[in-house]
């Protein structure tokens, strides 16, 4: 698959200049205008880590200054911003992590694809995941995330890592005392899949499973079919910490799980 973003003035390490001159008054305008349909629904339908960390970051008036932003993640968790043309390769995404460093994609859709994208963006990059790398036991969960990617992928397991990333930062659910809440930054960042994942009476909602989520496939072109609802990140450190190499030799010879 071609991907869209300008790869030729990326480092080694993939990462690019924000370069925020560059964006137009029209694309900070769709930002915004984004930002602003999404702010009807997170109250509502996101966890209240999420909603918490949004509200220190001024990032309504179109696209957000990384740098900025990085530094007051640094100051309360340590991480911090970095940017990239659009999807990278697993080893320079997994380092990024492992090094506490998040990548957010540069660029920004264009109007006809308000409502849908392939590819990540900046606005689902910043708008889904940058906002809970603020909460302490997350941003430590993804940094264990980051170096158990390395790790996979020594242990040729990339694949049933990406399946747990997806059903967990993409399209997790979280227990709240409020009722079910979004986690996920694909939910998060989605105009139609936000209500729908709390809501819709036809998706499964199963409880957490750390060997399920690892063997189960996974649509990228349509609402998901199945969640994994955990009860806190606590509980996500705590299921991902243990050393996932007995486990994977174990569920390699298992077939995969339909979504
Ligand atoms: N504990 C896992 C391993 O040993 C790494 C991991 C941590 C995976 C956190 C996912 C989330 O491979
Ligand atoms: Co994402």
């Amino acid at each position: 698959m071609a991907l869209r973003g300008d790869y030729s003035r990326a480092a080694a390490d993939f990462s690019v200049d924000q370069d925020w001159n560059a964006y137009g008054g029209d694309e900070h305008a769709l930002f915004r205008r984004l930002f602003e349909r999404q702010s009807k629904l997170v109250p509502r339908y996101a966890c209240a880590e999420w909603i918490a960390a949004i509200a220190g970051l001024d990032a309504g008036a179109g696209v957000p200054k990384f740098d900025e932003v990085s530094k007051k993640l640094r100051a309360k968790t340590g991480w911090e911003i970095v940017a990239v043309p659009g999807l990278i390769p697993d080893e320079a995404f997994f380092t990024h992590l492992a090094g506490r460093r998040f990548p957010v994609t540069v660029w920004l859709r264009k109007p006809e694809e308000f409502d849908y994208i392939v590819e990540p963006d900046v606005f689902h990059d910043f708008f889904g995941h940058v906002p809970l790398l603020f909460d302490p036991v997350y941003a430590d969960h993804l940094h264990e995330y980051g170096k158990g990617g390395l790790k996979a992928m020594r242990l040729d397991a990339v694949k049933m890592l990406a399946r747990l990333y997806w059903y967990t930062i993409e399209f997790g659910l979280i227990q709240t005392e409020l009722g079910t809440r979004a986690y996920g930054a694909g939910l998060i960042s989605s105009g139609g899949e936000l209500a729908y994942c709390v809501t819709d009476p036809n998706p499964r909602r199963l409880d957490f499973d750390l060997e399920k989520a690892l063997r189960m496939d996974y649509q990228i072109d349509r609402y998901q079919t199945t969640y994994f609802v955990i009860d806190s990140f606590d509980q996500l450190l705590r299921e991902t910490a243990p050393d996932f190499t007995p486990i994977y030799a174990r569920l390699r010879s298992l077939p995969s799980l339909a979504p």
